[in-house]
């Protein structure tokens, strides 16, 4: 096996290893809206939808609102007093494990797949801005 030959997938790990230097904002930034769309269905319409509250907060501008404050929805103490803004960031810490990211919450759902939440995060990125 030849050096040229190897080279290639070297050069390419490197790469990788240098998207995950930028941080979680370059990696979140791959993230799939359609797919996401897809995914949201599956995963989070039975408590959620864009636009109405339901036994979870309506979701249209989240991304960029503050926590807890969907007008008109019934949030837990842990999220009603929470400091913050919904970014990208607290987004995927809130999707890898809400109990982790904010004790005394009521979501109790969580999304192992690292890309599966890009991509969640991309489609509530396209789903409008605050109101
Ligand atoms: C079993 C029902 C249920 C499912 C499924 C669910 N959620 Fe939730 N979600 C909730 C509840 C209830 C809250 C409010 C939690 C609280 O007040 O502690 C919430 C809160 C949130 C919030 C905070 C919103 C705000 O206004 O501060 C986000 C973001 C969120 N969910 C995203 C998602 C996503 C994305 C999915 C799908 C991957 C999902 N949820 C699946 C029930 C659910």
């Amino acid at each position: 096996m030849g050096r040229g030959i190897l080279q290639f997938p070297v050069v390419l790990r490197a790469g990788v290893a240098g998207l995950g230097l930028l941080g979680l904002g370059a990696a979140l930034a791959a993230g799939d809206a359609e797919r996401g769309q897809a995914l949201y269905k599956e995963r989070c319409s039975a408590c959620h939808s864009i636009r109405y509250n339901g036994q979870g907060p309506a979701h249209a501008g989240v991304v960029g609102r503050a926590i807890g404050r969907a007008p008109g929805f019934d949030y837990s103490p842990a999220l009603r007093t929470a400091q913050g803004m919904w970014t990208e960031e607290n987004l995927d810490r809130w999707l890898t494990d809400p109990e982790r990211f904010l004790p005394g919450q009521r979501m109790n759902v969580s999304i192992e797949d690292a890309r599966d939440r890009a991509d969640l995060i991309e489609f509530l990125k396209s789903q409008g801005t605050r109101e």
